[in-house]
C-alpha cells in the first residue's frame, strides 16, 4: 500500500539485467499460512549488460526471507539488504555461481490473488505480471529466461500436484502423511509463466498426437464433482491445437498440457507454460448451466491461452511495454480461430462492437494510451482493450496491407527468427517488412500514437467524365499537453454501389496523408460509397450519408459488415435526432420506415440467423455518447434510446412474432454456430418485442422460463423480463434463484441480471444486494457480476443524476481496494467518461473521484487510474 506517490516506469529506461538466471530449482513445502520456498538458481554475468560488477538486486514482495547462500556458503546479514520490494546482495562472483534462497509466504492471507494463494482449498498461483516476486526473490521481469525444475511437497489429502512442463517423478515422503511431485520444463521461460497447483480436484483426460508425432496427454482439473462440465472445454482445446497446426503451422511442444479451473481469479485465464489456469467460468459448461455466449467464450479463451504457447511463451516480451506483442497478436489469432469455427461475418461484427464499446471510450478519454504505452505506474492497469483489441486490429491491418500470403510468410519468419527470444514490437513488424518488401515505418505509428483517428469523407461524382472523386481528411483529437498527432497509414476497404444496388467498383485504398484524394474512373452512374469495409481500420468515419444511401446499403451492400453498419448508422441518427429534440412530427414515421427496411433482411433466409439477429441490435450507449461528445444529459439519452427501441419493436411487431415462432426449436441443445445462431435470433426477436411491450411476450417469457431445457433460454428469459412491467420479473427472478442457488456461476448470473436491469434507482437495488447472504467482495466473479455490470452496463443506473450510482461505485472501489487492488482498479475505469456528462453529473462524479483519491492507504493501481481520470 502506498504512502508516497508511486513511481512511474518508462520504456526509454529499459536496460538488461547485469546477471542472467539460467536455471531454477524450486522446492515448495506447501502450508496454508507458512509455505516454505527454496530456490536454487544458476546465475552468471549478462554479456548484454554494460554494468560492471553490479549489485545483484532481486524483486521480492510480501515474503519473509529466511536465508541466502552463494556457492553453498550462507551469507551473513551484513552481506545483503532486504527492503519492502527488493533483496540486494552487495557482492557476487563475476563468473557463474549458484544462489540459494529460502523464504516463506502466506497463501491464505493472499487476498490480492497474485502470487501463491488459496482458492476454495486449492493452492494456485498467478504470476503475470509481477506475482512471482511474491513467491521468491527473483528477476521478476519477462526478459530473464530460465529453465525450471519444480518439486512440490503437500499433504496426501491434496492428491493433485501440478506445475509447468513434463512430470519428473512423484512419491511419498516417508514417515509423514505427505507426498511430492516433480516437474521439469525444458523450455526456458520468464517468471510470469511459472505456475503451481495443489489440491483435491476432479479431472477429465484425453490425448492427441501432434502433427509432429508427439503424443500429448491432455488434462482438465476442476472442483470435485464438476468434472461432468468439462467436455466442451476439452473439445475446444483439441480444436485449438488442430487449428494452430493447420493455420499457423504451430504444434505443441511438451508431453502434457494441463488446464486447471479455479473459482477465485482476477482475470479470464492465464497461459502458464503447459499449465493454463482459468477462471472456472471459462471452463465449466453444460447446456443447463452455460449460455450460448458462455460456450463461445469458453471456446475462444481456451484457444487464446493455448495460442499463447507460441505467441507469448516460445516468443515472449522483452519488457511489459511490449505487452501487445503477445496479447494483440494472440487476440488476432483467437479471432481468426472463432471466424473459422463459426460465422466470420458475425464474428467481425462482434469484434467491432467490442472495440467501439470498450476501446474507443478508452481511446477518447483520460485513460488513453497507445497499444504500446511508454510509461506506466502499475502494469496491471495496462491489460486494456487498447492493448488487446486495438493491438489485434493493428495486426489485422498489417495483414490487409500486405496481403494474406505475405502475412503468413511474415508470421513464419517471426517464429523462425525469434523462437526463444524476449522480443519487441519492432522485431515483429520487421518480419512483415522483410516478408512483403513493403515499408511499414509510417504504419508503426499505430503502436505509438494514442487516440482513434477520425476520417472525414466527401465524394463527388462527375457525370460527364464518369469519375468519382473521394476526398479524405484524417485527424486525431489531441488531449491537453500532447504533441501534434501524425497521419497514420491505414487500409480502407471500399466499394461503390450503383443506384440499382449493383457494385460498380470494389477494392482497397491506402490512406497515408492528412488530406488525400482518390479518383475512380469508368463509374457509370452516381454511386453510393461504402467505405472502411470490414472495418479495415479502427477509425471513426465522418461521413454525411443520406438516409436514402444508408437504406440502399442496408438492402444491397455486398460487404456484410457495412450492410449491418448502415442499419446501425440509421438507428444512431434516429436516436440522436430524438435526443437533440430535432425530430419533429416525422420521427415516428421515420422509425417506422427504418423498421420496414429491416424487415426484408430480417426475414431473408439466405442470411444466417446469427447475422439476422445482429441486425436487431440497437446502438449501445457508448456509441451514442461518442457521437454526442459532451454535456450529455443521461436522462434524455436514456429516454431517446428507450423510445427508439420501443418504436422499432412496434414497427417490426408482426415480423418479430413470426421470427420468434419460426426459430423455436425442440431439438436437443447443441452449442454449435448454427444452433446458437438460431437461438440468438429467437431471443433477439423476443427481446425487441418486449421493449415494445407486445401483448404476447409476457406469456412467452413465462413459458420460456418454465419449460427451459437450457441456460440460454432460462437466462434470456430472466434478462428480457426485467424490461416488463408487472409481477413477472420478480416471479422469474425468484424461480431462477430457487433453482440455482447452489451453483456459484449461476448465482453470478442472477446478480448480473439485477445489476443490468435499467432504472434510475438501480444503485439502491444493487446496494441492497450487497448485503445478500451470497454476496462477497472476496470473489472477483461475484464483484464483477454485481458491480462491474452495474457500472459498465447500467447506463441510467450508474449515471443517475442524483449521483447515487457514482457514490455506490466509489464506496465499493474504496472497500475492495483494501482487499484486491486489481479488482478495485478495474471497477475504477468505469469513471473514464465522467467529463462527457453535463455539469450536474460532472460535479457529482468529480467529488467521488476526489474522495477515492483522498483515501489512505490507496493502492498504486487505483491511484494511477483515478489520478489519470481526474487529470485529462
Ligand atoms: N495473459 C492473460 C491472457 O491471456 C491475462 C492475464 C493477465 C491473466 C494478468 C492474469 C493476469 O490474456
Ligand atoms: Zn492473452
Amino acid at each position: 500500500m502506498r504512502t508516497e506517490t508511486p513511481k512511474t516506469i518508462f520504456l526509454k529506461d529499459y536496460k538488461p539485467t547485469p546477471y542472467n538466471i539460467d536455471n531454477v530449482r524450486l522446492t515448495f513445502r506447501l502450508h496454508d499460512t507458512e509455505t516454505l520456498v527454496r530456490a536454487e538458481m544458476k546465475l552468471k554475468p549478462n554479456k548484454a549488460s554494460k554494468a560492471k560488477k553490479a549489485l545483484l538486486e532481486l524483486d521480492g514482495e510480501k515474503i519473509k526471507l529466511l536465508s541466502v547462500a552463494i556457492n553453498g556458503e550462507l551469507l551473513a546479514p551484513t552481506e545483503y539488504v532486504v527492503s519492502e520490494h527488493k533483496l540486494t546482495i552487495k557482492t557476487v562472483p563475476q563468473k557463474a555461481f549458484t544462489l540459494a534462497i529460502e523464504s516463506q509466504c502466506d497463501p491464505k492471507a493472499n487476498t490480492e490473488l497474485s502470487g501463491l494463494y488459496m482458492s476454495n482449498g486449492v493452492f494456485c498461483t498467478q504470476c503475470e505480471a509481477e506475482g512471482f516476486r511474491r513467491i521468491t526473490y527473483f528477476y521478476d521481469r519477462p526478459d530473464v529466461l530460465a529453465k525450471y525444475h519444480v518439486r512440490i511437497e503437500a499433504p496426501k489429502a491434496m492428491p493433485v500436484l501440478l506445475s509447468n512442463g513434463n512430470p519428473a517423478g512423484n512419491g511419498s515422503i516417508s514417515g509423514t502423511d505427505r507426498h511430492f511431485a516433480e516437474w521439469d520444463d525444458p523450455h526456458p521461460k520468464p517468471s510470469y509463466l511459472f505456475a503451481l497447483v495443489a489440491g483435491d480436484l476432479g479431472s477429465v483426460h484425453s490425448d492427441i498426437i501432434t502433427s509432429e508425432g508427439r503424443h500429448v496427454h491432455l488434462g482438465i482439473y476442476v472442483e470435485k464433482g464438476k468434472d461432468n462440465r468439462c467436455a466442451w472445454a476439452m473439445e475446444s482445446l483439441k480444436a485449438s491445437m488442430r487449428w494452430d497446426e493447420k493455420v499457423f503451422k504451430r504444434a505443441y511442444d511438451l508431453d502434457v498440457f494441463n488446464i486447471v479451473a479455479v473459482s477465485d481469479f482476477n482475470m479470464g485465464a492465464m497461459e502458464n507454460k503447459g499449465l493454463n489456469i482459468f477462471n472456472d467460468k471459462y471452463i465449466l459448461a453444460l447446456p443447463q448451466t452455460a449460455t450460448d455466449t458462455d460456450f463461445e467464450l469458453i471456446e475462444a479463451i481456451i484457444a487464446h491461452e493455448y495460442f499463447h504457447n507460441w505467441t507469448g511463451n516460445r516468443i515472449t516480451c522483452r519488457d511489459w511495454f511490449q505487452l501487445c506483442l503477445k496479447e494483440g497478436l494472440t487476440v488476432f489469432r483467437d479471432q481468426e480461430f472463432t471466424s473459422d469455427m463459426r460465422s466470420r461475418d458475425v464474428k467481425r461484427i462482434d469484434d467491432v462492437q467490442d472495440v467501439r464499446a470498450r476501446q474507443f471510450p478508452e481511446d477518447f478519454g483520460p485513460l488513453q494510451h497507445p497499444p504500446r504505452p511508454n510509461a506506466y505506474i502499475e502494469i496491471n492497469n495496462f491489460y486494456t482493450s487498447t492493448v488487446y483489441e486495438k493491438g489485434a486490429e493493428v495486426c489485422r491491418m498489417i495483414q490487409t496491407l500486405i496481403g494474406a500470403a505475405a502475412f503468413a510468410k511474415g508470421m513464419q519468419l517471426y517464429f523462425k527468427r525469434h523462437d526463444g527470444d524476449a522480443a519487441t514490437v519492432e522485431d515483429f513488424v520487421k518480419c512483415f517488412e522483410d516478408a512483403s518488401k513493403k515499408k511499414l515505418k509510417q504504419f508503426f505509428r499505430w503502436y505509438e500514437q494514442a487516440g482513434t483517428p477520425q476520417v472525414a469523407v466527401s465524394g463527388k461524382y462527375d457525370a460527364k467524365k464518369k469519375t468519382y472523386m473521394l476526398n479524405l481528411t484524417q485527424s486525431v483529437k489531441r488531449l491537453k499537453g500532447q504533441p501534434a498527432k501524425l497521419p497514420l497509414h491505414m487500409p480502407l476497404g471500399l466499394g461503390l454501389i450503383g443506384p440499382d444496388g449493383r457494385e460498380l467498383h470494389s477494392g482497397m485504398i491506402e490512406l497515408t496523408k492528412a488530406k488525400q484524394s482518390f479518383t475512380f474512373k469508368n463509374i457509370l452512374a452516381k454511386p453510393v460509397l461504402s467505405l472502411n469495409r470490414g472495418f479495415s481500420a479502427p477509425i471513426v468515419l465522418k461521413h454525411r450519408a443520406t438516409e436514402r444511401d444508408l437504406l440502399l446499403q442496408l438492402a444491397y451492400d455486398s460487404d456484410s459488415f457495412n450492410r449491418w453498419e448502415a442499419g446501425q448508422e440509421l438507428a444512431k441518427k434516429l436516436i440522436l435526432e430524438r435526443y437533440h429534440g430535432k425530430h419533429g412530427n416525422q420521427w415516428p414515421q421515420k422509425v417506422a420506415e427504418f423498421a420496414e427496411a429491416l424487415r426484408h433482411p430480417l426475414t431473408d433466409t439466405s442470411l444466417d440467423e446469427a447475422y439476422r439477429a445482429k441486425l436487431l441490435d440497437v446502438p449501445p450507449y457508448e456509441e451514442l455518447m461518442a457521437a454526442i461528445g459532451k454535456e450529455i444529459d443521461p436522462e434524455k439519452l436514456y429516454s431517446a434510446h428507450e423510445e427508439f427501441t420501443a418504436k422499432l419493436g412496434e414497427g417490426l411487431h408482426d415480423t418479430l412474432h413470426e421470427v420468434y415462432t419460426s426459430t423455436e426449436s425442440h431439438a436437443a441443445y447443441k452449442p454449435d454456430a448454427a444452433s446458437s445462431g438460431k437461438r440468438a435470433l429467437h431471443y433477439a426477436a423476443l427481446s425487441l418485442a418486449t421493449r415494445a411491450q407486445a401483448t404476447w411476450v409476457e406469456e412467452a417469457l413465462r413459458q420460456e422460463s418454465q419449460h427451459a431445457t437450457n441456460m440460454t433460454a432460462e437466462y434470456s428469459a430472466l434478462r428480457i423480463s426485467t424490461r416488463l412491467r408487472g409481477a413477472l420479473p420478480e416471479e422469474l427472478s425468484k424461480r431462477f434463484f430457487d433453482a440455482h442457488n447452489s451453483d456459484p456461476l449461476l448465482i453470478d448470473k442472477w446478480f448480473a441480471a439485477q445489476a443490468l436491469a435499467p432504472s434510475e434507482s438501480a444503485a439502491d437495488r444493487v446496494r441492497t444486494l450487497m448485503s445478500h447472504k451470497d454476496f462477497t467482495v472476496k470473489t472477483p466473479n461475484r464483484v464483477y457480476a454485481l458491480l462491474r455490470n452495474f457500472i459498465g452496463g447500467n447506463f441510467i443506473g450508474f449515471h443517475a443524476p442524483d449521483g447515487a450510482g457514482y457514490k455506490l461505485a466509489a464506496d465499493v472501489i474504496i472497500a475492495i481496494d483494501a482487499i484486491n487492488p486489481q479488482v478495485a482498479s478495474r471497477l475504477a475505469t468505469g469513471f473514464r467518461t465522467w467529463r462527457m456528462f453535463d455539469a450536474g453529473n460532472r460535479k457529482k462524479a468529480e467529488a467521488e473521484l476526489q474522495r477515492i483519491l483522498a483515501t489512505k492507504p490507496l493502492s498504486p493501481d487505483v491511484f494511477e487510474i483515478i489520478s489519470r481520470t481526474l487529470k485529462a
